[in-house]
Protein backbone atom coordinates (compact mmCIF):
# COMPACT_ATOMS: atom_id res chain seq x y z
CA UNK A 1 0.00 0.00 0.00
CA UNK A 2 1.53 3.29 -1.01
CA UNK A 3 1.27 5.49 2.73
CA UNK A 4 1.95 9.27 2.96
CA UNK A 5 3.49 10.10 6.59
CA UNK A 6 3.84 13.60 7.47
CA UNK A 7 7.16 14.84 10.20
CA UNK A 8 8.44 11.59 8.56
CA UNK A 9 11.64 12.67 10.42
CA UNK A 10 9.87 13.34 13.95
CA UNK A 11 10.44 10.95 16.96
CA UNK A 12 7.20 9.20 16.37
CA UNK A 13 7.26 9.71 12.32
CA UNK A 14 10.75 8.37 11.86
CA UNK A 15 9.61 5.44 14.23
CA UNK A 16 6.30 5.05 11.99
CA UNK A 17 8.48 5.13 8.23
CA UNK A 18 10.69 2.27 9.63
CA UNK A 19 7.47 -0.10 10.77
CA UNK A 20 5.57 0.88 7.47
CA UNK A 21 8.55 -0.22 5.19
CA UNK A 22 9.34 -3.26 7.22
CA UNK A 23 5.61 -4.26 6.68
CA UNK A 24 6.32 -3.89 2.62
CA UNK A 25 4.50 -0.66 2.02
CA UNK A 26 5.56 1.88 0.08
CA UNK A 27 6.24 5.53 1.98
CA UNK A 28 6.38 9.31 1.16
CA UNK A 29 7.64 11.57 3.82
CA UNK A 30 7.82 15.11 4.12
CA UNK A 31 9.65 16.95 6.48
CA UNK A 32 10.03 20.66 6.82
CA UNK A 33 12.86 20.58 9.36
CA UNK A 34 11.21 23.14 11.93
CA UNK A 35 13.59 24.70 14.36
CA UNK A 36 11.98 23.42 17.51
CA UNK A 37 15.05 21.17 17.44
CA UNK A 38 18.15 20.39 15.58
CA UNK A 39 17.78 19.55 11.69
CA UNK A 40 20.71 17.23 11.92
CA UNK A 41 19.11 15.10 14.49
CA UNK A 42 15.60 14.79 12.47
CA UNK A 43 18.40 13.98 9.57
CA UNK A 44 19.51 10.97 11.64
CA UNK A 45 16.19 9.73 12.15
CA UNK A 46 15.58 8.90 8.78
CA UNK A 47 19.48 8.11 7.94
CA UNK A 48 18.28 4.47 7.66
CA UNK A 49 15.26 5.01 5.84
CA UNK A 50 16.74 6.72 2.94
CA UNK A 51 18.47 4.08 1.93
CA UNK A 52 15.11 2.09 1.40
CA UNK A 53 13.98 1.65 -1.96
CA UNK A 54 9.77 1.79 -0.93
CA UNK A 55 10.89 5.07 0.88
CA UNK A 56 10.96 8.79 -0.51
CA UNK A 57 11.14 11.83 1.01
CA UNK A 58 10.45 15.10 0.33
CA UNK A 59 11.80 18.08 2.10
CA UNK A 60 9.01 21.02 2.78
CA UNK A 61 6.17 22.32 4.43
CA UNK A 62 2.65 20.83 3.98
CA UNK A 63 1.41 23.81 1.48
CA UNK A 64 -1.13 23.36 -1.78
CA UNK A 65 1.55 23.67 -4.24
CA UNK A 66 2.58 20.04 -2.74
CA UNK A 67 0.01 18.30 -2.38
CA UNK A 68 -0.37 17.44 -5.95
CA UNK A 69 3.49 15.56 -5.55
CA UNK A 70 2.33 14.47 -2.24
CA UNK A 71 -0.90 12.62 -2.63
CA UNK A 72 -0.44 11.14 -5.87
CA UNK A 73 -2.14 7.26 -5.55
CA UNK A 74 -1.61 7.81 -1.78
CA UNK A 75 -4.28 5.35 0.36
CA UNK A 76 -3.58 6.36 3.53
CA UNK A 77 -2.09 9.57 5.22
CA UNK A 78 -0.54 9.73 8.37
CA UNK A 79 -0.65 13.00 9.24
CA UNK A 80 2.02 13.55 12.23
CA UNK A 81 3.66 16.68 11.57
CA UNK A 82 3.01 19.21 13.84
CA UNK A 83 4.08 21.80 16.48
CA UNK A 84 4.61 20.48 19.51
CA UNK A 85 5.30 22.01 22.87
CA UNK A 86 2.97 22.88 25.48
CA UNK A 87 5.29 25.41 27.61
CA UNK A 88 6.33 27.15 24.28
CA UNK A 89 3.04 27.24 23.10
CA UNK A 90 2.29 30.05 25.64
CA UNK A 91 4.66 32.34 23.81
CA UNK A 92 5.09 34.35 21.06
CA UNK A 93 5.54 31.14 18.30
CA UNK A 94 1.31 30.89 18.68
CA UNK A 95 1.25 31.50 14.61
CA UNK A 96 3.28 28.18 14.41
CA UNK A 97 1.29 26.51 16.72
CA UNK A 98 -2.00 27.73 14.43
CA UNK A 99 -0.09 27.07 10.95
CA UNK A 100 1.29 23.80 11.39
CA UNK A 101 -1.40 22.10 13.88
CA UNK A 102 -4.34 23.56 12.24
CA UNK A 103 -3.81 25.24 8.25
CA UNK A 104 -1.59 21.71 7.75
CA UNK A 105 -4.52 19.21 8.79
CA UNK A 106 -6.78 21.11 7.02
CA UNK A 107 -5.23 21.63 3.63
CA UNK A 108 -4.69 17.60 3.84
CA UNK A 109 -8.00 16.90 4.71
CA UNK A 110 -9.02 19.01 1.64
CA UNK A 111 -6.39 17.31 -0.38
CA UNK A 112 -7.89 13.85 0.76
CA UNK A 113 -11.70 14.55 0.38
CA UNK A 114 -10.69 16.00 -3.45
CA UNK A 115 -8.63 12.71 -4.06
CA UNK A 116 -11.07 10.07 -2.45
CA UNK A 117 -8.17 9.07 -0.16
CA UNK A 118 -9.12 6.35 1.67
CA UNK A 119 -7.91 6.85 5.45
CA UNK A 120 -6.86 9.82 6.99
CA UNK A 121 -5.40 9.41 10.56
CA UNK A 122 -4.75 12.47 12.75
CA UNK A 123 -2.01 12.61 15.83
CA UNK A 124 -3.89 14.24 18.30
CA UNK A 125 -2.51 14.20 21.97
CA UNK A 126 -4.05 14.19 25.37
CA UNK A 127 -3.53 17.95 25.51
CA UNK A 128 -7.23 17.75 24.63
CA UNK A 129 -7.64 16.67 28.50
CA UNK A 130 -7.81 18.61 31.48
CA UNK A 131 -8.40 15.14 33.38
CA UNK A 132 -9.55 11.87 32.31
CA UNK A 133 -12.59 11.80 30.26
CA UNK A 134 -12.92 15.85 30.08
CA UNK A 135 -11.88 17.32 26.79
CA UNK A 136 -10.56 20.76 28.17
CA UNK A 137 -7.31 21.68 26.93
CA UNK A 138 -5.28 23.30 29.34
CA UNK A 139 -2.64 24.77 26.77
CA UNK A 140 -3.09 26.50 23.28
CA UNK A 141 -1.51 23.81 22.06
CA UNK A 142 -4.20 21.22 23.33
CA UNK A 143 -6.43 24.08 21.65
CA UNK A 144 -4.78 23.80 18.88
CA UNK A 145 -4.70 19.76 18.60
CA UNK A 146 -7.99 19.90 19.50
CA UNK A 147 -9.03 21.80 16.16
CA UNK A 148 -7.39 19.45 14.08
CA UNK A 149 -10.10 16.68 15.90
CA UNK A 150 -12.73 19.02 14.84
CA UNK A 151 -11.23 19.33 11.50
CA UNK A 152 -11.26 16.18 10.41
CA UNK A 153 -14.90 15.08 12.13
CA UNK A 154 -16.01 17.99 10.29
CA UNK A 155 -14.66 16.51 6.95
CA UNK A 156 -16.03 13.16 7.74
CA UNK A 157 -19.44 14.14 8.58
CA UNK A 158 -19.67 16.87 5.43
CA UNK A 159 -17.68 15.30 2.87
CA UNK A 160 -17.37 11.10 4.16
CA UNK A 161 -13.58 11.33 4.70
CA UNK A 162 -12.54 8.29 6.76
CA UNK A 163 -10.87 10.54 9.26
CA UNK A 164 -9.63 9.07 12.70
CA UNK A 165 -7.99 11.30 15.56
CA UNK A 166 -4.96 9.25 17.70
CA UNK A 167 -4.97 10.42 20.83
CA UNK A 168 -1.33 10.40 22.18
CA UNK A 169 -0.62 10.19 25.60
CA UNK A 170 3.08 10.55 26.67
CA UNK A 171 5.42 8.92 24.25
CA UNK A 172 8.98 7.69 24.84
CA UNK A 173 11.79 5.83 23.55
CA UNK A 174 14.69 5.81 21.41
CA UNK A 175 15.13 9.03 19.20
CA UNK A 176 12.39 10.90 21.58
CA UNK A 177 12.01 15.16 21.95
CA UNK A 178 15.09 16.41 23.47
CA UNK A 179 12.84 18.75 25.14
CA UNK A 180 10.74 16.22 26.49
CA UNK A 181 11.01 14.60 30.07
CA UNK A 182 13.14 10.93 29.57
CA UNK A 183 15.39 12.61 27.14
CA UNK A 184 16.27 16.28 29.25
CA UNK A 185 16.68 13.55 32.17
CA UNK A 186 19.05 11.48 29.97
CA UNK A 187 20.98 14.72 28.88
CA UNK A 188 21.19 15.93 32.17
CA UNK A 189 23.02 12.19 33.31
CA UNK A 190 25.56 12.70 30.33
CA UNK A 191 26.62 16.33 31.25
CA UNK A 192 26.59 16.27 34.52
CA UNK A 193 23.83 18.87 34.90
CA UNK A 194 20.69 19.38 37.06
CA UNK A 195 17.58 18.76 35.86
CA UNK A 196 14.38 20.76 35.78
CA UNK A 197 10.90 19.60 36.98
CA UNK A 198 8.03 21.52 36.26
CA UNK A 199 5.56 21.66 39.02
CA UNK A 200 6.10 19.68 42.20
CA UNK A 201 6.87 15.94 40.08
CA UNK A 202 3.45 14.20 42.29
CA UNK A 203 1.53 15.11 38.49
CA UNK A 204 0.94 11.18 37.30
CA UNK A 205 1.37 10.85 33.64
CA UNK A 206 0.79 7.52 30.87
CA UNK A 207 3.95 6.44 29.41
CA UNK A 208 3.63 4.73 26.56
CA UNK A 209 6.21 2.91 24.42
CA UNK A 210 7.04 4.43 20.85
CA UNK A 211 7.02 0.78 19.01
CA UNK A 212 3.62 -0.02 20.63
CA UNK A 213 2.18 3.18 19.61
CA UNK A 214 3.43 3.06 16.00
CA UNK A 215 1.65 -0.21 16.00
CA UNK A 216 -1.70 1.08 17.11
CA UNK A 217 -1.06 3.62 14.40
CA UNK A 218 -0.78 1.86 11.43
CA UNK A 219 -3.79 -0.60 12.52
CA UNK A 220 -5.80 2.62 12.51
CA UNK A 221 -4.68 3.24 8.85
CA UNK A 222 -4.99 -0.17 7.90
CA UNK A 223 -8.33 -1.44 8.99
CA UNK A 224 -10.86 -1.81 6.89
CA UNK A 225 -14.01 0.06 8.69
CA UNK A 226 -13.54 3.72 9.87
CA UNK A 227 -12.41 2.13 14.01
CA UNK A 228 -14.03 5.92 15.46
CA UNK A 229 -13.33 9.21 15.38
CA UNK A 230 -11.03 9.65 18.27
CA UNK A 231 -9.27 6.70 19.85
CA UNK A 232 -6.83 7.33 23.24
CA UNK A 233 -3.81 5.65 22.63
CA UNK A 234 -1.66 4.87 25.46
CA UNK A 235 -0.28 2.10 27.66
CA UNK A 236 -3.87 2.69 30.19
CA UNK A 237 -1.74 2.91 33.63
CA UNK A 238 -0.26 6.01 35.47
CA UNK A 239 2.20 6.47 36.91
CA UNK A 240 4.17 9.92 38.79
CA UNK A 241 6.67 11.87 37.21
CA UNK A 242 9.24 11.51 40.40
CA UNK A 243 8.66 7.59 40.13
CA UNK A 244 9.16 7.49 36.58
CA UNK A 245 12.43 9.20 37.42
CA UNK A 246 12.94 7.05 40.29
CA UNK A 247 12.91 3.73 37.70
CA UNK A 248 15.11 5.66 35.43
CA UNK A 249 17.78 6.46 38.16
CA UNK A 250 17.98 2.81 38.46
CA UNK A 251 18.67 2.19 34.80
CA UNK A 252 21.19 4.91 34.37
CA UNK A 253 23.30 4.41 37.94
CA UNK A 254 22.62 7.95 39.02
CA UNK A 255 20.72 10.31 41.21
CA UNK A 256 19.33 13.15 39.70
CA UNK A 257 19.81 16.70 40.57
CA UNK A 258 16.31 17.41 40.72
CA UNK A 259 15.70 21.41 40.67
CA UNK A 260 11.78 22.49 40.68
CA UNK A 261 10.51 24.81 39.04
CA UNK A 262 6.84 25.64 40.79
CA UNK A 263 5.81 28.19 38.24
CA UNK A 264 6.35 26.15 35.17
CA UNK A 265 3.64 24.67 32.89
CA UNK A 266 3.19 20.98 34.56
CA UNK A 267 -0.22 20.19 32.50
CA UNK A 268 -2.65 18.46 34.37
CA UNK A 269 -2.55 16.38 37.45
CA UNK A 270 -3.45 13.55 36.36
CA UNK A 271 -3.37 11.83 32.52
CA UNK A 272 -4.28 8.17 31.77
CA UNK A 273 -5.34 6.83 28.18
CA UNK A 274 -8.68 5.36 28.77
CA UNK A 275 -7.74 1.89 26.41
CA UNK A 276 -11.21 0.63 26.20
CA UNK A 277 -11.77 2.23 22.41
CA UNK A 278 -8.11 1.32 21.26
CA UNK A 279 -8.37 -2.57 22.55
CA UNK A 280 -12.32 -2.88 21.00
CA UNK A 281 -11.51 -1.20 17.94
CA UNK A 282 -7.99 -1.44 16.78
CA UNK A 283 -7.35 -4.99 18.73
CA UNK A 284 -4.61 -3.01 20.24
CA UNK A 285 -2.84 -2.46 23.79
CA UNK A 286 0.62 -1.42 24.08
CA UNK A 287 3.06 -4.57 25.58
CA UNK A 288 6.66 -2.58 26.35
CA UNK A 289 7.34 -2.81 30.50
CA UNK A 290 8.51 0.92 31.19
CA UNK A 291 12.13 -0.89 32.65
CA UNK A 292 12.64 -2.41 29.21
CA UNK A 293 11.04 0.52 27.46
CA UNK A 294 13.56 2.86 29.48
CA UNK A 295 16.61 0.77 28.98
CA UNK A 296 15.80 0.67 25.25
CA UNK A 297 15.73 4.64 25.12
CA UNK A 298 18.60 4.95 27.42
CA UNK A 299 21.04 2.47 25.23
CA UNK A 300 20.06 4.10 21.96
CA UNK A 301 21.17 7.86 24.11
CA UNK A 302 24.50 6.28 24.69
CA UNK A 303 25.11 5.29 21.47
CA UNK A 304 24.18 8.58 19.67
CA UNK A 305 25.55 10.78 22.60
CA UNK A 306 29.11 8.39 21.74
CA UNK A 307 28.63 9.12 18.22
CA UNK A 308 28.17 12.84 18.31
CA UNK A 309 31.13 13.67 21.21
CA UNK A 310 34.31 15.05 19.01
CA UNK A 311 37.37 13.40 19.54
CA UNK A 312 39.97 14.53 22.14
N1 LIG B 1 5.69 12.79 21.45
C1 LIG B 1 4.57 12.72 22.15
O1 LIG B 1 4.55 12.23 23.30
C2 LIG B 1 3.28 13.21 21.57
C3 LIG B 1 2.15 13.20 22.40
C4 LIG B 1 0.94 13.65 21.86
C5 LIG B 1 0.86 14.05 20.54
N2 LIG B 1 1.97 14.06 19.77
C6 LIG B 1 1.82 14.51 18.37
O2 LIG B 1 2.45 13.56 17.54
C7 LIG B 1 3.05 14.21 16.43
C8 LIG B 1 4.52 13.86 16.34
O3 LIG B 1 5.15 14.27 17.55
P1 LIG B 1 6.71 14.09 17.78
O4 LIG B 1 6.94 13.98 19.24
O5 LIG B 1 7.23 13.02 16.88
O6 LIG B 1 7.23 15.53 17.30
P2 LIG B 1 8.48 15.94 16.39
O7 LIG B 1 8.66 17.41 16.56
O8 LIG B 1 9.65 15.07 16.68
O9 LIG B 1 7.96 15.61 14.92
C9 LIG B 1 7.12 16.48 14.21
C10 LIG B 1 7.78 16.74 12.86
O10 LIG B 1 6.90 17.49 12.06
C11 LIG B 1 7.67 18.39 11.27
N3 LIG B 1 6.77 19.46 10.84
C12 LIG B 1 6.19 20.42 11.63
N4 LIG B 1 5.39 21.20 10.88
C13 LIG B 1 5.46 20.74 9.60
C14 LIG B 1 4.85 21.12 8.39
N5 LIG B 1 3.99 22.15 8.32
N6 LIG B 1 5.15 20.43 7.26
C15 LIG B 1 6.01 19.38 7.30
N7 LIG B 1 6.62 18.96 8.44
C16 LIG B 1 6.34 19.63 9.58
C17 LIG B 1 8.80 18.83 12.19
O11 LIG B 1 9.93 19.29 11.46
C18 LIG B 1 9.09 17.54 12.96
O12 LIG B 1 10.16 16.81 12.39
C19 LIG B 1 2.81 15.72 16.62
O13 LIG B 1 1.68 16.09 15.83
C20 LIG B 1 2.50 15.84 18.09
O14 LIG B 1 1.62 16.93 18.34
C21 LIG B 1 3.18 13.66 20.24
Amino acid sequence: MKTLVTGAAGFIGSHLVDELIDQGHEVVGIDSFDDFYEKSTKMANIESAQHQPRFKFVEGSIHDQFLDELLDNIEVIFHLAGQPGVSASWGNAFNCYLLNNVDSTKTLLQGARERGIRRFVYASSSSVYASPKCIEPLSPYGVTKLAGEHLCALYEKRYGVSAVSLRYFSIYGPRQRPDMLFARAMTCVSEQQPLVIYGNGRQSRDFAYVSDIVKATISAGLSEELPSSAIDIGSGSAVSVLDALNLLEGICGVRFDLQFDADGTSGPSESMADTSAAISALGWRSSTSMTDGLQRQYEDHLASHLHRRPLQ
